[in-house]
């Protein structure tokens, strides 16, 4: 059987290197490899509002950003529907259901939420609509029968409650038929990758620490902001020994460089190990790895910049697209939600002769 896929992101800000490197990359992987049936990709709207309730204009326009980003980075929208969450009413009619199916002491045991919850300083403001998003998101998932998601490391939980919810619901409707499918999310093998540091070191490329380079920057933004990037705080003077571990300039580096770049950039070194090893030896500055991470990056984002140029230049084009997807979207959904319902009882016309 071919793979259904379904992924997104909450539109809250333009995407960066993290959301490359943690998922779209993969994406793209899959959408190029084509062996699925359906693939989706939804700008979850709904679900950044459950903490953005007063900055609906935020998410709003973020939807369109967030789409060029996709389109830039390299999502085809011919193989790929991408749709907007809120236009796609029946999910919240798959989240009614399931909202009886979970417990309030699960969703609070669910680690991404936990981490969030603190880091929102929410622990006495809890929004209903944001502790029980992973059972919005359980219908997002499983309302189009998706098989596979790549996904950020940050999600898996959000797999593993959509998985229980498909177990509890067939335990408890005990249908005749599957209706829903046993999702899988899809993570990079590479730890560093699945939470890509931010450019302080300390916590993950995020929009809300001001530590992100996005897709969207220009030469002098990526720049400025990789000559302040952390390295090693012990590695003081050229000579001193570097460490490479904890040292974003060379996680960067892991993600982003290629061999050829070192021809192109930086013809000393054979490849990332050898400038690796000189680093740790000492006698390699900061100045110069980050010259060269520079270059990379410019390699990398440049046809992304030149791709969202001409984006910016179909908007209505693209909004079209995404309410045709949305409606696409929705028709599918609604076919499974009739499923569901027969499959609760829920069939009222059959009490008319
Ligand atoms: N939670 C995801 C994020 O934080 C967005 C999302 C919503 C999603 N629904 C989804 C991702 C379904 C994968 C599948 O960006």
């Amino acid at each position: 059987m071919k793979d259904i896929i379904l992924t997104g992101d909450r539109p809250t800000g333009n995407l960066h290197l993290g959301h490359y490197i943690g998922s779209l990359k993969k994406r793209i992987e899959l959408q190029d490899e084509g062996n699925y049936e359906k693939y989706y990709v939804m700008i979850a709207d709904t679900q950044a509002l459950t903490d953005n309730a007063q900055n609906v204009d935020k998410v709003k326009n973020n939807i369109i950003q967030v789409a060029i980003d996709y389109i830039s980075a390299g999502i085809d929208p011919s193989k790929v529907k991408i749709f907007i969450q809120s236009m796609v009413s029946p999910l919240h009619e798959f989240t009614s259901y399931f909202m009886n199916l979970v417990t309030l002491s699960r969703l609070q045991r669910n680690p991404t939420i936990k981490e969030e919850i603190k880091q929102r300083g929410f622990e006495t403001s809890l929004p209903i609509g944001f502790i029980n998003y992973p059972i919005s998101q359980a219908a997002d998932i499983l309302a189009f029968g998706t098989t596979i998601a790549p996904v950020g490391g940050d999600q898996l939980p959000m797999f593993e409650q959509a998985r229980e919810i498909v177990q509890s619901f067939n335990n408890t409707y005990q249908p005749s038929e599957e209706i829903f499918v046993m999702p899988k999310a899809i993570v990079s093998e590479n730890k560093a990758f699945q939470r890509l540091p931010g450019l302080d070191g300390k916590l993950k490329m995020s929009k809300s620490a001001g530590n992100s380079i996005y897709l969207c920057d220009d030469t002098e933004t990526v720049k400025e902001k990789v000559m302040k990037a952390y390295t090693d705080a012990n590695h003081i003077k050229v000579t001193d020994p570097g460490q490479i571990e904890g040292n974003v300039v060379f996680t960067y580096l892991d993600a982003f460089s290629k061999p050829a770049h070192f021809a192109m950039f930086l013809p000393e070194y054979k490849n990332l190990e050898e400038l690796k090893n000189h680093y740790r030896r000492g006698g390699l500055g900061d100045v110069k790895v980050k010259k060269f991470l520079i270059n990379v990056l410019e390699d990398f984002l440049s046809p992304i910049r030149e791709k969202r140029k001409q984006c910016l230049n179909h908007i209505d084009d693209i909004y079209n697209m995404l309410f045709e997807n949305s409606r696409q979207a929705s028709i599918d959904a609604n076919a499974r939600l009739e499923k569901m319902k027969d499959a609760m009882g829920l069939n009222y016309k059959k009490f008319l002769k």
